[in-house]
């Protein structure tokens, strides 16, 4: 028998983010596809009690605390996860905050706050990985957008948006230069999930309707669904696919 072509057997994946969110449900299925996870965040309590369920769960699981933020702690982490397993096979950038204001209401800080966190830290954990990658002629690498941005925006919400149609553009440019390489660059763009940043405007009984009633499933994304994208574009079974945004949205984008 051939491999399963989403088996991940002997893969390092590092996912920022993993502790929790969607984060954690990626992980927890690329481990159980048999990859090594390393689960980061900057609270060591929540990624340890992540990374204990992952393996009490029969999986390979370990914590990189760091702020995905921030340059010199990108570097160290991503050299440290290289020197102790050898090899670094897949990327989730997965670490994003929202600040949920129009373009008026928001200071240059927020504006340069926001962008740093999501698409300067993406663009350069990717690039750190990368350079492991290129020395072992393969890779992975998977951005987490969001619908907000690569394809649809509303008022009240303007720097989000800027980000992560920014990470969309760097993917891309990513992809094209590091395909020669071996290495693919993808995006996973969410809809609305259930996660703890959610929790507020998912039970909140006007804007949870709302939000459900745009897709065509009628509801929320529950955290578990955003996992099997994480694990086909890490996988050998997505092995042609670059430069694409994988939508899973529950047919948000596709409607009007
Ligand atoms: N939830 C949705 O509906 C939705 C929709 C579209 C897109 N997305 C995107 O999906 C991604 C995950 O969203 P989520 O809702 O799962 O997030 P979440 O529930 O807020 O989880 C965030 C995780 O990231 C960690 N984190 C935050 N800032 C960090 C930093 N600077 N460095 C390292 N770790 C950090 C947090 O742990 P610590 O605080 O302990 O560090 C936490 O474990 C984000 O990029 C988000 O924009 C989400």
């Amino acid at each position: 028998m051939t491999p399963h072509p989403f088996d991940l057997t002997g893969r390092v994946a590092l996912v920022t983010g993993g502790g929790r969110g969607l984060g954690f449900e990626m992980a927890k299925a690329l481990a159980a596809a048999g990859a090594r996870v390393i689960l980061n965040g900057r609270t060591a309590a929540t990624l340890e009690a992540a990374a204990a369920a992952i393996r009490g769960a029969g999986g390979q699981a370990e914590i990189a605390v760091f702020d995905a933020s921030d340059a010199a702690g990108i570097d160290a982490a991503v050299d440290a996860v290289a020197r102790r397993h050898g090899r670094l096979d897949v990327l989730i950038a997965n670490v994003g905050q929202r600040n949920r204001k129009g373009m008026m209401d928001l200071s240059a800080a927020e504006v340069r706050g926001l962008v740093e966190t999501d698409l300067v830290g993406p663009f350069l954990l990717a690039r750190a990985a990368a350079r492991k990658m290129i020395l072992q002629a393969r890779g992975r690498i998977v951005f987490v957008t969001s619908i907000a941005g690569p394809f649809i925006a509303r008022g009240g919400d303007a720097a989000y948006p800027a980000a992560k149609a920014g990470l969309t553009g760097a993917m891309r440019a990513f992809a094209a230069e590091l395909g020669p390489h071996g290495i693919t660059v993808n995006a996973i763009a969410p809809g609305p999930f259930k996660t703890d940043s959610n929790s507020t405007r998912a039970m909140d009984p006007a804007e949870g309707a709302r939000m459900a009633g745009r897709t065509m499933l009628k509801r929320w994304g529950e955290p578990a669904e955003i996992a099997g994208a994480a694990v086909f574009l890490a996988s050998d079974a997505a092995s042609f696919i670059t430069a694409q945004s994988l939508v899973v949205d529950g047919g948000i984008t596709a409607s009007f």
